[in-house]
């Protein structure tokens, strides 16, 4: 039976070389996939351009998108906006994988500062961006310097508004998936429609409210594009955008945006919070951004087993203090000098 014998000899070829394919790509999984430790925290910051392709855009476990493309790990970033009196050096402690570009803005001095103090975080974020735009790293968070931070306006999406477990948790795959992510989810703030440009115009109210002066310079920053009704994205000028989302817009227009703000006569608390909300913007959100906080706790921090009781707030995330300023001590010591133990874990 030489034709029986034949048909043997070729499916045991066809047989060796299926498994020698199985093993292949085990090993190539083995290899790029499954090294790539903690793939889908903010301590591996790992990326795969294919994310923002679309490939994983649906539903997809963020484990998924660990994967390195050609071996090439994503560069991860912070930008922070600091004066003397604060410091940073928590995020060498804990995230040295990441690269650290502290601006002072009061110290002409400094390695990294800024042409002029105005505006708060805004000029720090728009000069990074003017200065590295051409050598942007891959993944950029904006952030401020302070490990627990209370401030009303600058505070911490944390039980303890500790900046260390929000960073620890923050999705950067989902951050490659979207391209501009809000670092806060709490609506208390910010959300639904924080500022009404038309409403409001020439209003001067308490220190809190842009809404009189955001029309006016919302025609100046974007010109040609109609005022939105209402504005609104959960407060304090905490985001990350990756470089690809970045330069969908020219160099140019961001050295316009800062052009605007060394010109301008508005107060700096004014100028920065019309800039706060605009970023979502510049970045290609609605002028409502306001994900469900349920939804954005999950996507941008991985809480997701959270009880939300309404669209903008889950149990125990977000507490209005007493005071404006944390006390010496915190989380250990409590607002009346007591001891006190820290509401929820570092890690
Ligand atoms: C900054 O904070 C670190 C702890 O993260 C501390 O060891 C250091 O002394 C602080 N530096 C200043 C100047 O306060
Ligand atoms: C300003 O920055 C320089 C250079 O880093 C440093 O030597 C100096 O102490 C800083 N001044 C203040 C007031 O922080
Ligand atoms: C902090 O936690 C410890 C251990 O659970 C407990 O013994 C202590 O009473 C707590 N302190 C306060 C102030 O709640």
């Amino acid at each position: 039976m030489p034709i029986h014998r034949r048909l043997t000899a070729r499916n045991a070829l066809i047989a060796l070389l299926a498994w020698l394919f199985i093993a292949l790509v085990l090993h190539l999984k083995a290899e790029l996939w499954d090294s790539s430790p903690a793939a889908g925290s903010a301590d591996a910051p790992a990326g795969n351009d294919d994310v923002l392709n679309g490939e994983a855009q649906h539903g997809s476990s963020t484990k998924k998108i660990g994967v390195e493309k050609g071996g090439e790990k994503r560069r991860t970033a912070v930008v922070v906006a600091s004066q003397a009196s604060e410091n940073a050096t928590w995020l060498d402690e804990y995230f040295p994988q990441w690269e650290k570009n502290i601006y002072r803005v009061d110290n002409k001095s400094a390695p990294l500062t800024v042409p002029k103090n105005k505006g708060r975080e805004s000029m720090v974020y728009l000069t990074f961006i003017v200065d590295n735009y051409d050598n942007l790293p891959d993944n950029i968070l904006f952030i401020h310097p302070n490990r627990y931070q209370w401030v009303r306006l600058r505070h911490n999406d944390d039980p303890d508004y500790d900046g260390l477990p929000m960073l620890r948790h923050f999705q950067i795959p989902y951050l490659e998936q979207e391209g501009y992510v809000n670092i806060r989810c709490a609506w208390s703030l910010g959300c639904p429609s924080e500022i009404k440009p038309l409403e409001e115009e020439g209003e001067h109210r308490a220190a809190i409210h842009a809404g009189g002066d955001y029309k006016k310079a919302f025609e100046i920053l974007f010109p040609g594009k109609e005022v939105p009704r209402y504005v609104g994205v959960s407060c304090c000028a905490q985001f990350a955008a990756t470089k690809e989302k970045i330069r969908e817009r020219k160099k140019e227009e961001y050295a316009r945006y800062r052009e605007w703000l060394l010109e301008t006569d508005l107060g700096d608390s004014i100028s920065g919070r019309i800039l706060e909300y605009s970023w979502h913007m510049i970045f290609g959100k609605e002028p409502v951004h306001c994900p469900l906080a349920e939804e954005c706790y999950c996507k941008v921090f991985g809480l997701c087993n959270l009880e939300c009781k309404s669209k903008g707030s889950c149990e125990g995330r977000y507490i209005l203090p007493p005071y404006s300023t944390l006390p010496q001590g915190w989380p250990y010591i409590g607002w009346h000098g007591e001891d006190r133990n820290r509401s929820a874990l570092e890690d």
